[in-house]
């Protein structure tokens, strides 16, 4: 029997979609991709899949669903009759708690479903059936509401997600655990704000595009980010360095606090180094990923001159390069994924030039979506408008 399900995707929804691509095709779940757009992604499978282990492993999927029934978009007073006959098979005791979320819908489509709502609460109610409905200042209930309000056990948030003359009516299943991802993000012991503090969902997107949990090897481990993330993803070991004696006594303790508030016991081994100097022993490690975020250069502070950033991008690239030269001499290694600074000036974008140079050394780049999805660079690009420095994704395998 083919089944529907629905991911609600982060703010860089083509890495959310590469991201989940990625994990169910390590996690062998065969899929066929029915509707992707910036808000949602649509997928059919042949059987049931596990959606709250799923969505435990994603760092870039805020809410999975199932379908329930697909209408044309002229067809809401047909939902409404659905989901009368939906919610009366499928209630439980107690007062009714209804929530919907509005997905790439117009605005008068969400102002005609939400009358319909009303008079759906009122025959509901007829039936002797009590009724609240959930709402929001927004056009979709988030994660915590979903949470606070119990509407994945003892309630239902209805996904509305609408795309070409239809509209899908979802029901969500599993939500991100922002607690966690917030926790890890906030009150861990260390930060590090001048290297550039990179968000743990990001981390844990990044190790997925990897399709591994063996061993991991973050060369710039900076405060332990990417550590972190994949101890929750059960890496069976994990090794992280850094230049700076800093940052490696920084990861070690952030590891330490996460093993004790998370009860959970990570195999993991941290040193100081210089990624252009690695020690014999980590290049004969069974090092099966490296999963990076690499060196960011100066911090800056927005009035940089085009000469300066020009300067500092040729700096980047020499010790970038030459990483991967580095890199090149790990046997085991069968990819690498990469987090390269792209510096955002005036609208303008400066990237890192070394993508062809960087197959010198026997890597190949490959694309994380079809070409339709990716930039000119076949790169997937995470920021937030108001960065400086955006973050540009890259996956290489080794040849
Ligand atoms: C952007 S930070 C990494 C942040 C990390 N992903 C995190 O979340 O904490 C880059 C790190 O690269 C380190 N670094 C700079 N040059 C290096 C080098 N030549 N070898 C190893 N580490 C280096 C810096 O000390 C810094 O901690």
């Amino acid at each position: 029997m083919k089944i529907k399900y629905s991911f609600i995707l982060g703010h860089s929804s083509e890495i959310s979609f590469a991201e989940i691509k990625s994990l169910l095709n390590f996690l062998s779940i065969k899929f066929l991709i029915l509707e992707f757009n910036k808000y949602f992604l649509i997928i059919e499978t042949d059987s049931e899949i596990d959606v709250v282990s799923i969505m435990k492993q994603l760092g870039g999927v805020i809410k999975i669903g199932k379908i329930e029934n697909e209408f044309l978009i002229n067809e809401i007073e047909k939902a409404q009759n659905f989901l009368f006959d939906y919610l009366v098979k499928n209630k439980s005791n107690g007062k009714l708690k209804i929530g919907f979320s509005f997905y790439n819908t117009s605005s008068s489509f969400m102002s005609s479903f939400e009358r319909a709502s009303f008079l759906l609460k009122k025959k509901l109610k007829q039936q002797n059936i009590p009724v609240r409905i959930i709402t929001s200042k927004k056009q979709d209930l988030s994660a915590v509401i979903v949470d606070k309000e119990k509407l994945i056990d003892r309630g239902f948030d209805f996904q509305i997600l609408a795309f070409d003359d239809k509209f899908f009516i979802t029901k969500t299943l599993a939500i991100q655990d922002y607690e966690k991802f917030g926790s890890i993000d906030y009150d861990r012991p260390k930060i590090d704000a001048t290297s550039g503090m990179m968000p743990p969902k990001l981390a844990q997107i990044m190790l997925n595009l990897s399709k591994n949990r063996d061993i991991v090897y973050d060369p710039f481990c900076g405060s332990g980010t990417i550590l972190l993330m994949a101890g929750e993803l059960n890496y069976k070991k994990i090794i992280g360095s850094d230049i700076s004696s800093r940052a490696v006594s920084d990861s070690v303790e952030n590891i330490k606090w996460y093993e004790e508030k998370f009860n959970k016991k990570l195999n993991y081994e941290i040193f100081e180094a210089d990624v252009l100097d690695l020690p014999q022993k980590i290049l004969d490690e069974k090092i099966n990923c490296i999963v990076t975020e690499g060196y960011l250069g100066k911090p800056l502070r927005g009035n940089e001159s085009l000469d300066f950033i020009k300067k500092q991008i040729k700096e980047l690239e020499i010790l970038y390069l030459k990483s991967f030269e580095v890199f090149s001499k790990i046997s085991s290694l069968n990819c690498v994924i990469i987090s390269m600074p792209v510096f955002a000036r005036a609208k303008e974008l400066f990237y890192l030039h070394i993508l062809d140079k960087i197959s010198e050394y026997g890597f190949k780049q490959e694309n994380l979506l079809d070409d339709k999805y990716l930039n000119e660079r076949r790169t997937l690009i995470y920021k937030r408008e108001d960065q400086k420095v955006y973050r540009e994704i890259i996956k290489f395998v080794k040849l």
